[in-house]
Order: C-alpha cells, then structure tokens, then sequence
C-alpha cells in the first residue's frame, strides 16, 4: 500500500548527499532501499549521504563489479548492492533474503532487477536527471508505514 508520494529537486550533488544523510540518521535495522534510475542520476551519491547519516566513516565506492560491499564500522551496517549486471537475471543465487532479513541496512541500486526478492516493506527512490546537467528529481515511493512516516518526516 502506497500512502504518500513525494517528488523533490536536488539542486546539487551536495543537496542529495544532505538529504541521504537526513534519511541515514532515520535507519532502523532490517531497513530496505531500493534505488533505480539512469547511469549517473545519483544513486551512488545518495547513497554516499546514508552512509554519512549512519555514522560510517568509510568512502562509499559503487559496488559495480562485485554487487556487493558490506559496511560495519557505523550505527548499524549497510549493505550497499548494485544490481547492474543482473539484467540478464542471476538474483535467486546471491541470497539477497538474508541481507533483507539481517540486522543491517540494504540499499539496492538498480532494484528492478532484483524486483522479485523484495520484502513487503521498503522505500523505492527513482532518480531522474534533467536538462541541467546539477540537477536531479527524486521520486519517493514508500512501501509500510516506517517508510511512509519516514518519508513526512524528511522529504515532505
Ligand atoms: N543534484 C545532483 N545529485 C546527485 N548527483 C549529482 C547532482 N548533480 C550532479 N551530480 C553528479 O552526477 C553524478 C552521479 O553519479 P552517481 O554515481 O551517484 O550515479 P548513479 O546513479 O549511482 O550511477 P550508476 O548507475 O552508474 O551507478 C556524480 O558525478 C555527481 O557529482
Ligand atoms: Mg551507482
């Protein structure tokens, strides 16, 4: 169930960051984020700001070519997935559940491909670009109410 939608405009790569740290400070264990958008929209920055709001000193680097990269030095560990070069299918066999199920925070860029593993509740951001080159629209879209509340507090 869908309650509230929201569209905002990041103005910056810094604005984005700023509001993924909003949203990291707001993560609670077992948390699911899923990301998708183009090549280079933002979700890697994005992702940059959450690891900055659970207190994650490490430099978060796109986990491209090995899908997934585990941080265990903040609040609560992120599990940072990109579902890139799943497009041609290979989801069922990286036991993405246990991620999902865990005790840390699993954000997954490019979700589309890993659509079908999702749990009942998590928070689908889609990033656009636009015609200028800083800035980007995101588009929340929270699944349950932790998300829903999640997003009022934060992006509404
Ligand atoms: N408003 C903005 N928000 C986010 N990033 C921005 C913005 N304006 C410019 N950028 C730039 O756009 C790029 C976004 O790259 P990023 O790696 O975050 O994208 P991505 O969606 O993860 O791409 P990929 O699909 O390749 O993983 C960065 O170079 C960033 O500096
Ligand atoms: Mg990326």
């Amino acid at each position: 169930m869908i309650l509230v939608e929201e569209k905002v405009k990041m103005d910056s790569r810094e604005a984005t960051i700023t509001l993924g740290e909003k949203i990291g400070q707001k993560l609670q264990a077992g948390d699911v984020l899923v990301l998708d958008g183009d090549l280079g929209a933002g979700k890697t920055t994005f992702t940059k700001g959450l690891a900055k709001g659970l207190d994650i000193p490490d430099i978060i680097k796109s986990p491209t070519f090995t899908i997934i990269h585990e941080y265990h030095d903040g609040r609560l560990p992120l599990y940072h997935m990109d579902a890139y070069r799943l497009e041609n299918g290979g989801a069922e066999d990286l036991g993405l559940e246990e991620y999902f199920d865990s005790d840390g925070v699993s954000v997954v860029e490019w979700a589309e491909f890993v659509e079908d593993e999702l749990p009942d509740d998590f928070l689908a951001i889609h990033f656009r670009r636009t015609d200028d080159e800083n800035k980007r629209v995101l588009e929340f879209e929270p699944h349950g109410d932790h998300f829903v509340q999640m997003v009022k507090d934060v992006v509404a």
